[in-house]
């Protein structure tokens, strides 16, 4: 990585005081691949920022980014030219639906799968020299336990876990939330059931996952945010390299996720820092400051 990317100050290059506006910032992650992550986080995205929201969409599945590939874009810089230093996170942004912005990554480069601890937390820090006023954050993480997956999900405020009705996904799901809150302090989780075939199926899910959490850890809050149907909508909308709200916004997906955007986007930005890695940080600080 460059050492530009982990030792920049991030208050070098203050923000306009419009700028000094929190950010919430939303992990979806899940610990199995193929459950849908980053379909929500796509489509959340979409949702937020047709609902007016100011939106950043990050791609952190660093070494199988696909992000791109569901919006059809074909982005000239990524990720990966930002940590070896060719190019700003300004210039890796690309612009999408409703004004949204995406920061893509890249795929098939291992390096990226293989980022140090330190680098994950410098990637996190580098977002909070953003000259952009931004309302919300949704950042797709990769399957998974690794340390990317657990630090991005440490730096946001809220953690959304996604799960598919199939055994691994909830003992993955399960194994996920236990290192989070053991390791990383992470004691607030949101739970979306995705694919499901009937409309209970989702709170079955979500209670199946929350009884074992409850059971062998405690302290961790669990809570039900909604469930999408299983849709060949949804499908089809990939097939097309478009968000499904924008394809089809009449079909069961989308109206689901429009649902649990619109919970979302009620969600309060972050008042102060927390004290540890959190995305926009300096922001924080900034703006209490400034208060
Ligand atoms: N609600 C859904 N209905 C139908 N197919 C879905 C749905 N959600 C995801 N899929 C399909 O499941 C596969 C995995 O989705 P993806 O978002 O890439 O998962 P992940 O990011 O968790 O690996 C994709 O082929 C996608 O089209
Ligand atoms: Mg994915």
């Amino acid at each position: 990585m460059s050492p530009d990317l982990l030792h920049t100050s991030p208050r070098s290059t203050p923000a306009a005081v419009g700028d000094f506006h929190p950010v919430r910032v939303i992990a979806i992650t899940g610990g199995k691949g193929g459950v849908g992550k980053t379909n929500l986080s796509v489509n959340l995205a979409v949702s937020l920022a047709e609902q007016g929201k100011r939106t950043l969409l990050m791609d952190a599945d660093l070494g199988l980014a696909n992000v791109d590939v569901l919006l059809g874009l074909s982005p000239r810089h990524t990720l990966a030219d930002l940590v070896a230093g060719r190019c700003t996170l300004d210039e890796v942004l690309v612009e999408g639906p409703d004004g949204l912005l995406i920061v893509p990554a890249s795929s098939g480069f291992r390096h990226m799968a293989e980022l140090q601890p330190a680098e994950h937390v410098g990637l996190v820090h580098v977002f909070s020299e953003l000259q952009r006023a931004l309302d919300v954050m949704v950042v797709d993480t990769a399957a998974g336990i690794t340390d990317s997956v657990l630090t991005f999900c440490q730096a946001a405020q809220d953690t959304v876990v996604v799960v598919c009705d199939e055994p691994a996904s909830i003992t993955d799901a399960y194994a996920l939330v236990k290192v989070l809150s053991r390791e990383r302090g992470v004691d607030r989780v949101h739970v979306v059931a995705n694919m499901v075939r009937d409309p209970n199926e989702g709170r079955r899910l979500y209670e199946k996952l929350a009884r074992v959490c409850e059971r062998f850890l405690g302290d961790v809050a669990l809570h039900y945010l909604g469930a999408v149907p299983q849709d060949d909508w949804l499908r089809r909308a990939v097939q097309r390299q478009q968000a499904v709200v924008k394809a089809y916004p009449g079909s069961p997906s989308a109206r689901a996720i429009n649902d649990i955007a619109r919970l979302a986007a009620r969600w309060q930005p972050p008042a102060a820092a927390r004290g540890n890695v959190e995305f926009f940080v300096e922001r924080m600080i900034s703006g209490s400051v400034a208060a």
